[in-house]
């Protein structure tokens, strides 16, 4: 396998990071200097702050501001996704490439949508590199919680990349902002509201398979909302809404009926430590002994398990 750092397209886009450490060795320097009594020379300082000036910008590419995570993961973390994404998927010949075309895409499609994709860098670069690897039965892919419809827009790209011809449906309260019950949510980061309006523009963004897309405003238990999805079996079901171990179970008991053979459902947040009810409810699941299901395993922090093939 071709090493990370070697690849072209990876030291272009991680080029703010070695400018990001010169500065800190600038500033080491700078401190020696201050230590030892001695100035930094006139002409330095000036060419320093014209440098520093220069790279601001260069950062607002990857760093936090205005959606509240940063997209400047290190070496050893996108190394260690890598990793854990051939585990998964059973294909280290393709790993490399696809996280390397997810993470391209998730900073393109935050600079030119509306709001953000939700997560850390990693878990949402798993995601979208994981699910058109795990080579899903059908091309029909349900999202329960979409906040701004962006990670679903991304998943319809990433499934075209790899010649498939994605039809996604959405499951989402859309109620002005994130609703988390037991969890007092802030306004969010990107300063945008949760609605229909912001998620059409972010599908809209990935052409005619996003304009297509379904839209059905609710919760994922509302036995309406479940109706009017369940007219299909889904080769992907994505469980992102509800993050409480009872919502999760019955996201978990919902997917059991909607998944096709052999289809995929990812669990997001899977093992995060802020978010304890997700694995409480797949361990429970798990234990029950009456699933569809087997654990594939994890790339970050999302779980990924298949459903059993057509006997
Ligand atoms: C973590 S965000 C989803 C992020 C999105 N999948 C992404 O990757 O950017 C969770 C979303 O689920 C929604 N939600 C909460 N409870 C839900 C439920 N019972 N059914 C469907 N969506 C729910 C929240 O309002 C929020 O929009």
């Amino acid at each position: 396998m071709r090493s990370l750092l070697t690849s072209k397209a990876v030291r272009r886009a991680l080029r703010p990071v070695a400018e990001l450490v010169d500065q800190r060795v600038e500033r080491q320097v700078r401190r020696v200097v201050g230590d030892t009594g001695g100035a930094v020379p006139s002409d330095v300082a000036r060419e320093l702050k014209t440098l520093r000036n220069r790279q601001r910008p260069l950062e607002l590419f990857f760093d936090g501001t205005g959606r509240g995570a940063s997209r400047l993961p290190s070496a050893p973390h996108l190394n260690r996704t890598i990793a854990e994404l051939a585990e998964v998927t059973g294909k280290p010949e393709a790993a490399e490439g696809t996280v390397a075309q997810a993470f391209r895409l998730l900073v393109a499609m935050e600079a030119l949508g509306v709001g953000r994709i939700a997560g850390g860098t990693m878990n949402i670069v798993g995601k979208l590199a994981a699910v058109p690897l795990l080579d899903p039965p059908n091309d029909d892919l349900l999202e329960i919680g979409t906040l701004y419809g962006m990670f679903g827009a991304s998943l319809i790209r990433m499934m075209e990349k790899a010649g498939r011809d994605p039809r996604l449906t959405i499951v989402d309260p859309l109620a002005g902002t994130q609703v988390q019950p037991g969890t007092t949510m802030g306004a969010d980061a990107s300063g945008t509201p949760v609605r229909e309006a912001a998620v059409r523009t972010n599908l809209s963004l990935v052409g005619p398979a996003g304009g297509a897309t379904r839209i059905r405003q609710g919760f994922s238990e509302d036995p309406e909302v479940r109706a009017r999805v369940s007219d299909r079996s889904y080769g992907v079901v994505v469980v992102d809404g509800d993050h409480s171990a009872a919502g999760v179970a019955a996201d978990l008991e919902w997917a059991e009926t909607l998944v096709a053979p052999g289809g995929i459902v990812v669990l997001d947040d899977f093992g995060h430590p802020k978010w304890p009810g997700i694995k409480e409810a797949f361990d429970k699941h798990m234990a029950a002994g009456v699933t569809r299901f087997t654990f594939l395993g994890q790339v970050a922090h999302s779980g990924y398990l298949r459903a059993r093939a057509k006997e």
